[in-house]
């Protein structure tokens, strides 16, 4: 599978980590954000994902900042992208199962690295529920994606 990793400065040792994880077990990864540990703004970082998440550049992304916080309210403002902060392997499994969560946002100040790869392996190993009251509340908000366009609220 190919995943891509977006982070800032906060979200920069962990993302490696992740990174290398991954590569190590067969996936392909593309990284993007911060190249160190200087400053680098997060929305940079989530903007860029988004918006190759949605050419279909990949199923998944990841986005790590000092919350994860940041990183979720700039991704969830593109269609298609369902961003969840996830803080347990619970929470991965849920927000996958029930909110069909397509990118994971991780806070490195607030989560070891041995939990985020626990997470992370969490998040990308579980489906979607196929159970309908999901699908119709996940259609709800991806059609509110689509009226909070510019465009469309001009109509
Ligand atoms: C950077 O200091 C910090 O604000 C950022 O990593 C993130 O936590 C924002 O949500």
């Amino acid at each position: 599978m190919t995943v891509l990793l977006g982070s800032d400065h906060a979200g920069f040792g962990l993302r490696r980590v992740l990174a290398n994880s991954l590569i190590e077990r067969g996936h392909a990864v593309a990284e993007m954000g911060a190249t160190g540990e200087d400053a680098f703004d997060y929305p940079d970082a989530a903007i860029e994902l988004s918006r190759r998440m949605q050419r279909g550049d990949a199923e998944f992304g990841v986005l790590i900042c000092g919350t994860g916080i940041g990183m979720s309210i700039t991704a969830n403002k593109f269609r298609g992208i369902r961003a969840a902060v996830c803080w347990s392997t619970e929470a991965a499994k849920l927000a996958r199962e029930h909110n069909h969560a397509n990118v994971l946002c991780i806070g490195a100040r607030l989560i070891d690295p041995d939990a985020a790869q626990s997470i992370l392996d969490m998040f990308l190993t579980t489906p979607e529920s196929p159970e309908s009251r999901h699908a119709r509340r996940v259609a709800k908000i991806d059609f509110l994606g689509e009226c909070a366009e510019p465009e469309a609220a001009a109509k």
